[in-house]
């Protein structure tokens, strides 16, 4: 497949917004999914993706087995034109058979009953985050360090069998390795880094077999020949960057929206059992992914009236996308009583976020302990001044807060 030379970069192809306020999607969504849903844009180079931003148009395009994750074919609007190649394991740049076979290696680990078993684990770890960052009469924290980063890491090392003494440094190749702002060769320094760790804990946990999930990959999928040791190792490493960076961010953003909007916070406060739907409200209010999920055609399809030719990439502005008031009535509203059946925070089809019931467990269980435990809790700074700008997922580097 070549890159079609009139789908090249063009001037006129207004560039992908590279930032967004902290809370909303970039401001030139609304007006691109009002008058031009399906439109060019450049990202980098020559390559000039279509952008697609109303909600149907979107579950359109995931949904489309003729629309690729491979990020190994030629014109893949990935992240840059030099982007690392892709890991053995990294099944979410790949398509079945691949795709499917290493993912149906972890779904066993993440099903919504094995979730829920960890629940009483969350809330322990939860507690013991709150009564760390009180204590000594402590009345101001980064509420990033102390806890929205934490949890998620801690959650995470328990189910794979990490040790959490080793999270400065697999946190800090987790984030060279998500930020659109390290060069290539600092991002694949940092996954090598990251696989020969992962690489010597299967070797372990081979020898040494523990209650976890890298000492079953090793045990129940690398002995038997269903994957390789690299494949292992890209799967966990996969888990160990996707599993508490994504999370964290949405804690610390949820924090700043129900603060924001003190009369939901107030629903909450009156009404607890609210929670589950409040979380699913600020997922699609916030949606992390701001960059867009990524694809490239196969064939040539048509989505909103546009024909996209076999060779286009295509970004789907999943933000946007959960802000079409065809869907969502006054959906610019944080409203934590509405129904929110269909938002796309986690994408749709068959690469739909794996970890979704775990982010949901800890944001439910993580949310309302941290409000309970503290009801004065209140911004300190600006938090705008805290906003990661180059990471493939929206976020904050810190969060001061006081109670
Ligand atoms: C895929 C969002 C938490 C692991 C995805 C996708 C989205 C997403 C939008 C789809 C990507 C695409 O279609 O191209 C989020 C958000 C999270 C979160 C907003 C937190 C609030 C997690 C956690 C884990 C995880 C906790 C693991 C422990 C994965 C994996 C994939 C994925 C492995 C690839 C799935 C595939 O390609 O089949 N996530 N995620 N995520 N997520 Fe998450």
């Amino acid at each position: 497949m070549t890159t079609h030379p009139a789908h090249r970069a063009d001037p006129s192809h207004p560039s992908l917004p590279a930032e967004r306020p902290l809370l909303d999607p970039a401001p030139e969504y609304a007006k691109w999914r009002a008058e031009e849903p399906v439109r060019r844009v450049t990202i980098w180079g020559d390559n000039s993706p279509w952008l697609v931003t109303r909600h149907e148009d979107a579950r359109a395009v995931l949904a489309d087995p003729r629309f690729s994750a491979d990020a190994t074919l030629e014109g893949f609007p990935g992240f840059g034109p030099q982007a690392p190649p892709r890991a053995p394991g990294q099944f979410f740049m790949m398509d079945p058979p691949d795709h499917t076979r290493l993912r149906r290696v972890l779904i066993p680990d993440f099903t919504f009953r094995r979730i829920e078993q960890l629940r009483p684990a969350i809330a322990r770890i939860c507690g013991e985050l709150l009564d760390a960052m009180t204590a000594d009469g402590a009345t101001t924290a980064d509420l990033v360090e102390a806890y929205a980063l934490p949890l998620p890491s801690l959650v995470i090392c328990e189910l794979l069998g990490v040790p959490y003494e080793d999270h400065d440094f697999f946190q800090r190749q987790a984030k060279a390795i998500s930020s659109l702002a390290a060069g290539p060769d600092e991002r694949l320094a940092a996954r090598k880094a990251l696989h020969t760790y992962l690489g010597e804990l299967l070797a372990l946990r081979t020898r040494e077999p523990a209650d976890d999930l890298v000492s079953r990959l090793a045990r129940d999928r690398v002995a038997t020949g269903e994957v390789t040791t690299a494949e292992a190792v890209g799967l966990a490493a996969l888990l160990l960057v996707a599993g508490h960076e994504t999370t964290a961010n949405m804690f610390s953003l949820s924090v700043v929206a129900l603060l924001r909007n003190p009369d939901q916070l107030a629903v909450l406060r009156a009404e607890p059992a609210l929670w589950p739907d409040a979380v699913e409200e600020l997922l699609r209010h916030i949606t992390l992914a701001h960059t867009g999920l990524r694809r490239i055609a196969t064939e040539d399809v048509e989505v909103g009236g546009v024909r996209i030719r076999a060779g286009d990439g295509v970004v789907v502005a999943v933000d946007a996308a959960n802000r079409d008031p065809a869907v969502f009535s006054d959906a610019d509203a944080l409203d934590v009583r509405r129904d929110t059946t269909g938002h796309l925070a986690f994408g749709h089809g068959l690469h739909q976020c794996i970890g979704q019931s775990l982010a949901r467990a800890e944001l439910q269980i993580g949310l309302p302990a941290l409000f309970e435990r503290l009801p004065e809790l209140h911004l300190t700074d600006r938090p705008e001044d805290f906003a990661l700008t180059a990471s493939m997922f929206h976020g904050m580097r810190a969060l001061p807060v006081g109670w």
